[in-house]
């Protein structure tokens, strides 16, 4: 975590305040044995899915998957950083924060550091003197304080080394710089210089308080008018999505999100009281940005310009929302404006109603395409056919095949039998795919791989529950083998310090977890009861299907590796490459007449409710 408190103090500030304590100040809290009940305050439910563990100083929600300490409920439920809940929970303990603390997570990235640095210079500059031209331009745009605030909005002003002479000044070093993509060069060998000048910036900030690049808007006449930060080691534009570190309490509640094409229009919007506003900034929505927004939102209002290239990316946008299985509202708004334009001079009840008024995929895209000939009609009969297909929920599909053959005048019958060939399809090329990656041939994929993420929870519980079995974990798999990249996360850590026989304390390990959602894991894993002569068994399962996973990747690598040598007529390594492969098919074989339990293994939790 990005933390300018040393890591003791954390663990002091988290031990002082109990997590029954604190949740129980905000939400009704009811006893339930050894735990402690409520009704989840992030999403909406009757009856109670949300659990405390006082042991474990955790709370998990077995309805929508919220978990964490007692440090993520604060920012969660108060929608406050990491570093607030740290300082508040520090003064309702009593505990002095001393001034000056600068120590540092060791296994950060630099590159936040220098991001973090940047943004505060950016902040900085904007209330300084030379702030004037882009507080006018902030008045101008009706942004408040509390908004600048809230995004951590900057300015960059004219000058080619303004960041750089003061980031120089504090001994960061030039490389760092450049590699945080902060400045840049003509070409290879040149002096450097700022790479955002006169301008207005907004952090892109993620989750736990970290700033992983930069968009900004010129305030001059330059040609460009928005400048991203380049890809880096921590900023995938692919799967960075804009204003969610903001919007993530509302759409966790909701369950919706509006899905707008600016920078702007987030803060807009964000300001006018529409909280759950996201974009992704600098591509077009990609299907990873789409599985992002769908861990929070199940419904996405998706509000573009209302020009011919709004439209059109809108029409992008829902196709690739509804194939991640989300549902989408295309919202219209009238030509020439943006949500930004139109939420200032209609106010937020008018957009509210243009929301409500959004169309389903089918009615806007069939009402956008408007086909003529029968042709055409065929041609984007077909097309939305193929995006119906992967929708992969046979009532929503249903009703849209229902919608379509009533737009488009085309029998029910045929959309039926086009649908069922496309959804077939689908299903070959994607068993295709997987058994090229996977290296088997006919045993389906999907049980095998819910049996591994199944088989990773498990080894984790029994790991974090520590004893003679959690070694026994230790001594049989190691972090790179986990599959599932959360689960990778906290394997690395867990299985770190259980070899290095240090305590294995959830509570302290989610604040050392890279992101939420790993802590939402974690908290459900801690919340998976291994019980006593079952867990022996369970144990030698979930190693064996772990293995299994294992082995089957590595007969996949060895089918790799025989085509290559195949087509590079290497005779030598075809031979080694069919010995791999034979030796861990026999593996395989052995491993699977050893047991097979291994594939059914589950655990029971406790108390487990749905809301
Ligand atoms: P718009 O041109 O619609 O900008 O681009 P906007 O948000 O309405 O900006 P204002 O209101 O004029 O300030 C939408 C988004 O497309 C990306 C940015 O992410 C921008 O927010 N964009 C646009 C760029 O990356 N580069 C550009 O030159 C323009
Ligand atoms: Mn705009």
């Amino acid at each position: 975590m990005a933390r300018s408190i040393p890591d003791e103090l954390i663990d002091e500030i988290r031990s002082a305040n109990d997590i029954v304590d604190v949740i129980s100040e905000r939400i009704d809290v009811k006893r339930a044995g050894r735990r402690y009940k409520a009704r989840c305050p992030f999403h909406r439910e009757k009856t109670p899915s949300f659990s405390i563990d006082p042991d474990k100083q955790l709370y998990y929600c077995f309805g929508c998957g919220a978990g964490g300490n007692v440090f993520t409920f604060l920012t969660e439920y108060d929608k406050i950083g990491f570093l607030d809940a740290v300082r508040e929970l520090a003064e309702r303990a009593g505990i002095v924060i001393p001034d000056g603390e600068n120590a540092r997570d060791e296994h950060e990235d630099p590159v936040y550091r220098v991001n973090a640095f940047a943004t505060a210079c950016f902040a900085a500059n904007l209330k300084g003197a030379q702030g004037a031209p882009a507080r006018a331009y902030i008045e101008r745009r009706g942004l408040t304080g509390e908004t600048v605030e809230a995004f951590r909005i900057g300015y960059a002003p004219p000058g080619w080394n303004g960041l750089l002479n003061a980031a120089r000044a504090k001994g960061i070093g030039d490389e760092l710089l450049e590699e945080a993509g902060l400045v840049t060069r003509k070409d290879e060998g040149s002096r450097l210089y700022d790479r955002f000048r006169n301008r207005l910036v907004f952090p892109l900030l993620a989750a736990g308080d970290r700033i992983v690049g930069f968009g900004a808007r010129a305030l001059g006449d330059d040609p460009a008018k928005y400048l991203n930060s380049p890809e880096t080691r921590v900023y995938r534009k692919g799967r960075y999505v804009y204003g969610l570190a903001q919007a993530r309490p509302e759409m966790r509640v909701t369950r919706e999100a509006i899905l707008v094409e600016g920078y702007m229009d987030v803060v807009s919007l964000f300001q006018a009281g529409f909280t759950n506003v996201v974009a992704s900034s600098g591509t077009a929505l990609t299907p990873e940005q789409a599985r992002v927004i769908a861990r929070y939102a199940k419904t996405v209002f998706v509000a573009y310009d209302g020009d011919d290239a709004g439209i059109a990316a809108a029409a992008r946008a829902a196709e690739t929302l509804v194939q991640t299985g989300l549902k989408v509202r295309v919202v219209a708004l009238p030509e020439g404006a943006d949500p930004d334009s139109y939420v200032k001079q209609h106010g937020p009840d008018a957009l509210t109603e243009r929301l409500a008024e959004g169309l389903d995929f089918i009615d806007f895209a069939v009402r956008s395409e408007a086909p003529q000939s029968p042709e055409d009609r065929e041609a984007v009969a077909r097309g939305l056919i193929e995006t119906i297909a992967g929708v992969g929920e046979p009532i929503r599909a249903d009703l849209m095949l229902e919608k379509l053959s009533d737009a488009m005048s085309i029998g029910r019958g045929a959309l039926q039998r086009a649908y069922e060939d496309a959804v077939r399809q689908r299903a070959e090329r994607r068993g295709r795919r997987e058994r090229r990656r996977s290296g088997e041939r006919d045993d389906a994929r999907e049980p095998v791989l819910s049996a591994a993420a199944e088989a990773e929870k498990g080894l984790l519980a029994i790991a974090l529950d520590g004893g003679t079995k959690a070694q026994r974990v230790c001594e049989s798999v190691t972090a790179e083998d986990f599959v599932d990249p959360l689960a990778r996360s906290i394997a690395e850590l867990a299985l770190a310090r259980t070899r290095a026989g240090a305590s294995l304390d959830a509570a302290s390990l989610v604040d050392e977890l890279e992101n939420e959602d790993a802590a939402d894991l974690l908290a459900e894993i801690a919340a998976m009861e291994i019980s006593g002569e079952d867990g022996e068994r369970l144990c030698d399962d979930y190693i064996r299907a772990f293995r299994r996973t294992k082995l089957q990747q590595e007969i996949g690598d060895a089918e790799r590796a025989i085509r290559s040598a195949e087509m590079a007529g290497d005779e030598d390594a075809l031979i080694s490459s069919m010995a791999l492969r034979q030796e861990l098919a026999r593996r395989l074989a052995e491993l699977s007449a050893g047991g097979m339990s291994a594939t059914g293994a589950s655990t029971r939790r406790r108390d487990e409710t749905h809301g």
